[in-house]
C-alpha cells in the first residue's frame, strides 16, 4: 500500500494526535530503505519539539528554534525544503555524521505550520519530485485530522 494510503487508514482510525505523531513517524520509516531516519516535530512557541521518531539513534535535537536549521527554516516559510547535500547548506544542524540530504514538509491546519516532518538521508539527493509529493500529500491528510481532533 502506499505511503499516502497507510497514512489516511491511520488518521481515520486513531483519536490520538501523539499517536498519529508515531504511527506517522513508523509509517513514512518504512516506506523507503533511504529514510534512515524520520522526525515528528510539533511548533510550541518560538520552538520545535520532536514529538516522534523512528531511526537508529536518537538526536540531540528534541527543541529547535524556530530561527535555526533547515527545520526552523521550513517552519517558518511554511513550504518543503529539500537539501540534496547538507554539507553544502549553511542552514543545517547537524545530527547524525552520516547524514547525507534531508526533506523537511510541513504540516499545517489552517493555513498554519502545526508540526513537521523531518527525514534524513544517508545517500546524497535522496528526495526527488515523487518523495516531496507522497509526504506533502501524508502531511496534508495528518494536518486535516489533527485540525479536526483539536476542535
Ligand atoms: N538537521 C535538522 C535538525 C534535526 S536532525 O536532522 C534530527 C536541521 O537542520 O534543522
Amino acid at each position: 500500500m502506499d505511503l499516502v494510503q497507510q497514512v489516511k487508514d491511520l488518521c481515520s482510525g486513531e483519536t490520538s494526535i501523539i499517536r498519529i505523531y508515531e504511527g506517522a513517524a513508523d509509517t513514512i520509516f518504512e516506506a523507503a530503505p533511504r529514510y534512515n531516519w524520520v522526525g515528528i516535530y510539533v511548533v510550541e512557541g518560538g520552538d520545535l519539539a520532536l514529538a516522534a521518531w523512528r531511526g537508529t539513534q536518537p538526536t540531540e535535537h528534541t527543541r529547535i528554534p524556530l530561527s535555526q536549521g533547515v527545520c526552523g527554516f521550513a517552519a517558518t516559510k511554511g513550504e518543503s525544503v529539500v537539501v540534496d547535500d547538507v554539507n553544502a547548506d549553511p542552514r543545517y544542524l547537524a545530527c547524525f555524521a552520516s547524514t547525507r540530504s534531508e526533506i523537511v514538509v510541513p504540516i499545517k491546519y489552517e493555513g498554519e505550520v502545526v508540526a513537521e516532518i523531518d527525514i534524513d538521508s544517508d545517500e546524497l539527493a535522496a528526495f526527488g519530485d515523487e518523495d516531496q509529493k507522497s509526504l506533502e500529500e501524508a502531511a496534508e491528510v495528518i494536518g486535516r485530522r489533527i485540525g479536526q481532533l483539536k476542535r
